[in-house]
C-alpha cells in the first residue's frame, strides 16, 4: 500500500447574502462526491469551506433588512449550513471570512506583501455618493447609456446595446442605493502589483494546474499583460481594516481565498493532528485543490497564486472549474420556476436523486450542464431504482426465506465476480480525474450485466420447484454480493444508500477496499426500500414553489432605499394571487424619522378597525416627515410582519418612482374611508 495523501479541499465561498441554488449546488456536491472518494481511499482528505461575508452588497442588505451585518451573515450562514448538511456535503469544516483567524491572516498576507515591495499606493477618482457618503462601486450607479441612450444602465455596461464604458461617461448617472446624482471624489488606494508574478504564472499555469481549456483563456490575458489589483476600498465598507491605514478595508476579494487557510485553521484548532504549517508553507507535501466554477477563475488562478507566491506560502496542486447549470436548457429563470433553491428542491424531493443526476451528467471539463427534470426523472427512477437497488430486492427474499438470512458461500458467477474487480481501477481512476460521468457510465454497466445475470438464473422459478433450493440460495447471495459492490463503487454519489445498504448488509461501513472481498456464510438484516422512485408530481411541485418563492421575493421588495422592483415580474399571475393582497386605505396618523436609520420613517396608519406599525423607507424624499400626517396613502395590509432593529413592521405602503427625492407616496381619491377594501 502506498503512503496515504495529505489532501486539503475547498470549494468556492458562497456570497453570505443570498440562498443556495441549485447552480451553487453543482460545486458542492461535485467536490463532496470528490472527497468522499478520497477518505474511502483512506487518504487523509479534509475538506473545507466558509461564508464569503464581507462587501458593500452585504453591508447594504443589512441595512435594508435594518438588522447589522453581523446578524444577517449569522442568519446566512445557519441557513446555508443546513442546506449544505440535507444535501449530504459534509464539510469538515464550515467557517466564515468575518473571523478571528481570517483577520489575522490577511493582515500577515498583506504585510509580507508589502514588506516584499508587492503593494503600490495612488489616487484613483470615483464617484461617490453625496447623500449615502460612500463611493460607488460600477453596479451601484445607473444611468442613460452613452451609446444607444438606453435608460436605467448600470456603470459598467448596457444590457440594451452591450456596450462597455466607464462610469464617468454614463450620462445624467445615479445613485442606486440614494437616488442622488454622484459626485467624483479622489482617494487614495492599494494596489497589488500582479505584474510582478507575470513570469511565475506564465509557467504556473501551464504546469498541469489548470484544464486546458482554462489555461488557454488565461493565456490571453497572460499575453496581453497583467494590471495591478485594487485591494482597497473606502469606509463604510464592511471588512477588514487594512493594518496601519484607518478609513481603508481590504476589498472583499481580497481576503475571501484566504478565508479557505482561516476555516482551515479554525479547525486546526478541533482537531489537533492537523498541522496547519505542513499544510500551507512552501515545500508543502500536502496536496490543495480548489474546486470552482467558471466565473471565478482569475481570482483563483492569477490572483491568488501570485498572493501566495509573494506572502512566501504554498501554491494550489491544482484549480478545479466547472460550468454553468442550465435547467431545461436555459439559463435558470424565475418566471419560469427553474431558479431553485436548494431548500425548495429539498422540500420536495431526496438529494441523492440530485446528487446521482450531477454525477452521472459531470466531466473533467468546463461546459454548462443541463438539468433536464424529464430526463431527470426518467434516468434516476431507471438506473437506480431499477437497476441498483432492484438487485437486493429481488434476492434478499428468499436469502430470508429459504435460509433464516444466510448468505451460503461460494462463487455462482465466477466471471461476473472477475469482471466487478476488473472494472473497479478504472471507476476509481475516473473518479479521481472528477469524471464523475464515466464512474456512473461504468457502475451503470456493471449493474446491467447483474440484472441480465439474475433474470437469466430466474430463481423465482427455480424456488418453485423441488429439489432447486441450493441453486436459488448461491444465486441470491451472488446476486447480493454484486449489489453490495456496486454500493461501495456509488457510496461517494450516495452516501444515504449506503449507509441504509450497510445496515442491510450487517456490515460496518465500507471503504473502498472492500469491494475486492465477498460476504459469505453471513448473516443479512431484514431488506427495507432503499430508495423510491420519483413522482413527476413532485418535481411539478417545487417548480410551482419557486414560482411562489418569486412571489414571495418581490413582496419583500421595499421602496425608497434604491433597490426598487428591479425586475419586474416576467410571469402572468393569476387572479387568486393578486386576490390574496388585502390592499387597504390607510390614514398616516403619525410620522416619525427613526434614530439610527438614515433611510427609515415610521408611519402609525389607521385602517378601520385597527392601527398598523409600519417602517418605510422613503425618508429622502419626505424630509419633514409632519407633513405626511392626517394624509391618506395606500397599504398591503397582510404582509407577513417583519422583525426589525427598530421594531416590528405590520405592512407596506405604496410608492412610486425611482427612490431618492423621487418617491410619491399613492393616495385615493378625496372621499375614500381608513380602512376600506382596494379592489
Ligand atoms: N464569494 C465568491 C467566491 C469566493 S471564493 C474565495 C462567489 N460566491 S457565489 O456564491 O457567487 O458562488 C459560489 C460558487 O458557486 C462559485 O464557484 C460559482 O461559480 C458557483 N455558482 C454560482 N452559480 C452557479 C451556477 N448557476 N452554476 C454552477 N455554479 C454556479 O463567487
Ligand atoms: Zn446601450
Amino acid at each position: 500500500m502506498s503512503e496515504p495523501r495529505q489532501i486539503l479541499v475547498t470549494s468556492a465561498l458562497p456570497y453570505a447574502n443570498g440562498s443556495i441554488h441549485l447552480g451553487h449546488m453543482l460545486e458542492y456536491i461535485q467536490t463532496d462526491m470528490w472527497v468522499r472518494f478520497q477518505k474511502m481511499r483512506g487518504n487523509q482528505c479534509i475538506y473545507v469551506c466558509a461564508d464569503d461575508a464581507h462587501g458593500s452588497a452585504i453591508m447594504l442588505r443589512a441595512e435594508k433588512e435594518g438588522i447589522t451585518p453581523e446578524q444577517l451573515i449569522a442568519n446566512v450562514q445557519a441557513e446555508h449550513s443546513a442546506d449544505f448538511a440535507d444535501f449530504l456535503v459534509d464539510f469538515d469544516n464550515f467557517h466564515s471570512t468575518h473571523s478571528e483567524e481570517n483577520r489575522e491572516l490577511s493582515s500577515l498576507i498583506y504585510t509580507r506583501l508589502r514588506e516584499a515591495g508587492h503593494i503600490a499606493t495612488r489616487s484613483v477618482t470615483q464617484y461617490f455618493d453625496p447623500e449615502k457618503g460612500m463611493f460607488l462601486a460600477d453596479r451601484f450607479i445607473k444611468g442613460t447609456c452613452p451609446k444607444c441612450a438606453a435608460e436605467d444602465q448600470y456603470g459598467d455596461n448596457c444590457e440594451k446595446c452591450g456596450a462597455t464604458y466607464a462610469p464617468t461617461e454614463l450620462k445624467d448617472p445615479k445613485s442606486a442605493i440614494s437616488g442622488a446624482t454622484p459626485v467624483l471624489r479622489d482617494s487614495q488606494h492599494f494596489f497589488f502589483k500582479l505584474p510582478d508574478f507575470q513570469a511565475m504564472l506564465q509557467q504556473w499555469t501551464r504546469s498541469g494546474t489548470l484544464q486546458d481549456a482554462v489555461a488557454n483563456k488565461l493565456a490571453e490575458w497572460l499575453d496581453a499583460g497583467l494590471q495591478e489589483w485594487d485591494i482597497s476600498r473606502d469606509a463604510p465598507y464592511f471588512g477588514f481594516e487594512i493594518p496601519g491605514e484607518p478609513g481603508k478595508y481590504f476589498y472583499v476579494w481580497l481576503d475571501a481565498p484566504i478565508g479557505y487557510m482561516a476555516s482551515f485553521k479554525n479547525l486546526c484548532a478541533r482537531r489537533p493532528e492537523l498541522d496547519f504549517d505542513a499544510f500551507w508553507s512552501q515545500g508543502s507535501k500536502a496536496e490543495l485543490y480548489h474546486f470552482i466554477g467558471k466565473d471565478i477563475v482569475n481570482f483563483h488562478a492569477l490572483f491568488w497564486p501570485a498572493m501566495l507566491e509573494g506572502a512566501g506560502l504554498r501554491k494550489p496542486t491544482a484549480v478545479n472549474v466547472h460550468g454553468y447549470l442550465t435547467v431545461n436548457g436555459a439559463k435558470m429563470s424565475k418566471s419560469r420556476g427553474t431558479f431553485i433553491k436548494a431548500r425548495t428542491y429539498l422540500d420536495h424531493l431526496q438529494p441523492e436523486y440530485l446528487r446521482y443526476y450531477y454525477a452521472a451528467k459531470l466531466g473533467r471539463g468546463v461546459d454548462d450542464l443541463d438539468l433536464n427534470l424529464e430526463d431527470f426523472v426518467q434516468k434516476v427512477n431507471s438506473d437506480l431504482v431499477g437497476k441498483v437497488v432492484n438487485i437486493a430486492s429481488r434476492c434478499a427474499g428468499f436469502i430470508h426465506k429459504g435460509n433464516a438470512g444466510v448468505m451460503v458461500a461460494g462463487d455462482a458467477a465466477p466471471e461476473l465476480t472477475q469482471a466487478f474487480l476488473a472494472a473497479a481501477p478504472s471507476i476509481a481512476e475516473a473518479y479521481e480525474g472528477r469524471d464523475f460521468g464515466r464512474a456512473m457510465r461504468e457502475i451503470m454497466a456493471l449493474a446491467d450485466r447483474a440484472n441480465a445475470w439474475i433474470a437469466d438464473k430466474a430463481p423465482w422459478s427455480l424456488a418453485k420447484q423441488e429439489g432447486k433450493q441450493d441453486e436459488v440460495q448461491a444465486i441470491c447471495a451472488q446476486g447480493v454480493n454484486l449489489f453490495r459492490q456496486l454500493v461501495i463503487f456509488l457510496k461517494p454519489v450516495l452516501p444515504v444508500l449506503a449507509a441504509d445498504a450497510e445496515a442491510f448488509l450487517n456490515v460496518p461501513p465500507l471503504a473502498w477496499g472492500d469491494h475486492a472481498t465477498r460476504l459469505e456464510n453471513h448473516t443479512l438484516n431484514p431488506f427495507k426500500a432503499l430508495m423510491s422512485r420519483i413522482e413527476p408530481a413532485k418535481v411539478e411541485a417545487m417548480v410551482a414553489a419557486s414560482k411562489e418563492d418569486l412571489l414571495a421575493a418581490e413582496a419583500k421588495v421595499t421602496v425608497g432605499n434604491g433597490e426598487l422592483a428591479k425586475d419586474p415580474l416576467a410571469a402572468e399571475i393569476e387572479f387568486d394571487t393578486f386576490a390574496a393582497v388585502d390592499l387597504r386605505v390607510a390614514l398616516i396618523v403619525k410620522a416619525e424619522a427613526v434614530a439610527g436609520a438614515d433611510k427609515l420613517l415610521q408611519l402609525t396608519l389607521d385602517i378601520g378597525d385597527e392601527r398598523r406599525n409600519v417602517f418605510s423607507g422613503i425618508k429622502s424624499a419626505y424630509p419633514d416627515p409632519s407633513k405626511l400626517e392626517g394624509r391618506l396613502t395606500m397599504m398591503v395590509a397582510n404582509l407577513k410582519p417583519r422583525k426589525m432593529r427598530f421594531g416590528v413592521s405590520e405592512g407596506m405602503v405604496m410608492a412610486a418612482g425611482p427612490g431618492g427625492e423621487e418617491i410619491y407616496l399613492l393616495s385615493p381619491d378625496s372621499g375614500a374611508k381608513p380602512g376600506q377594501r382596494i379592489k
